[in-house]
């Protein structure tokens, strides 16, 4: 029996969803998509639902496209940003969220340096939680929005071959694409300096390849991440040129591959570091696809937790 509703209340992490539930997301996600490509993009799911975006870190992409998401929904939002806000004054992460929520708020999209910091709050408060990263832990609406892309251009993932490039030490999408991928029956392997792969990995049932030649042979999609030197707290390679030379995309490489490998980045791009814009703005890369894609997948998520309430 196709399965109507999510398995869960929150959604804290891909590790907490079924192979289901990651169906259902994107069988919802398929209709939204339908729905904000039409003339009057609006739908009246959320109409009296309140959502606050807390995101005590920096975003874009994840921000805007849950805002996004959020309006043509017809919800109410309210944002938060650590920034500007009384956190600055030494408040508590419970305490900033117990106010917001006496406000009478029923979902909550939380970004955080934290990792658990969703699942903490998601022990205290009755409000759905949404992780949109916390830490280094999970971006869980990322490889969501990740993998939907991948189905919609090599359909049904079961045995395709992705490769995730770069800093997966740091990364969170690393991560929630890998436990995504995982369950929808791909074969994932990372590709980076020895120093930014984790050691647990081989745990994971991931493959591991340090030479970006032998991998991009591989595979039929490449997610490039970012090196997030912000969260690098010692020196894990020699020089960014020195990455570049090395673990860097560039046009002259895919070309000289015999398939053509689908290139996606979560974003930011680091321009010129882990991909050169020729490859970035190439008919190969979906990038801005992905983004596209993103307020579907975070309407659909939306919209299910809604329906749980
Ligand atoms: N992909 C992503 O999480 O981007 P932002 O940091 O801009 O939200």
């Amino acid at each position: 029996m196709t399965q109507t509703e999510l398995s869960t209340k929150h959604v804290l992490g891909i590790k907490y969803l079924t192979p289901q539930d990651i169906q259902l997301i994107f069988e919802t996600a398929e209709n939204f998509k339908e729905v904000i490509n039409r003339p009057i993009k609006k739908v009246p799911s959320l109409r009296d639902v309140t959502v606050a975006n807390l995101f005590f870190e920096n975003s874009t992409r994840t921000r805007i496209s849950f805002e996004l998401a959020e309006k043509r929904l017809s919800a109410d939002t309210v944002n938060f940003s650590a920034s500007s806000s009384s956190v600055k004054k030494g408040e508590s992460l419970l305490d900033t969220v117990n106010n917001i929520l006496s406000m009478k708020v029923d979902m909550v999209v939380m970004r955080h340096p934290a990792p658990g910091a969703p699942a903490f709050l998601a022990k205290h408060i009755d409000a759905n939680i949404i992780n949109a990263g916390d830490g280094t832990h999970e971006h869980p609406t990322q490889a969501l929005l990740d993998a939907f892309s991948m189905r919609e251009k090599l359909g049904d993932l079961r045995g395709k071959k992705i490769v995730i490039v770069g800093d997966i030490l740091h990364s969170r999408v690393a991560l929630s694409n890998i436990f995504c991928l995982q369950k929808l029956g791909a074969k994932v392997k990372v590709c980076g300096p020895p120093t930014l792969i984790p050691k647990y990995i081989k745990e994971l049932n991931v493959g591991v390849e340090y030479d970006i030649r032998k991998a991009l042979e591989w595979c039929d999609v490449a997610n490039v991440l970012r090196i997030q030197l912000e969260r690098q707290d010692i020196k894990y390679f020699p020089s960014i040129r020195e990455y570049t030379q090395y673990y860097g995309v560039n046009k002259e490489m895919l070309d000289s591959l015999n398939s053509d490998v689908i290139i996606m980045h979560p974003g930011p791009i680091n321009r010129g570091v882990e991909l050169t814009s020729d490859v970035a703005d190439s008919d190969q890369s979906i990038i801005l696809q992905q983004v596209e894609n993103g307020v579907a997948i975070r309407m659909a998520v939306l919209y299910l937790l809604a329906a749980k309430r």
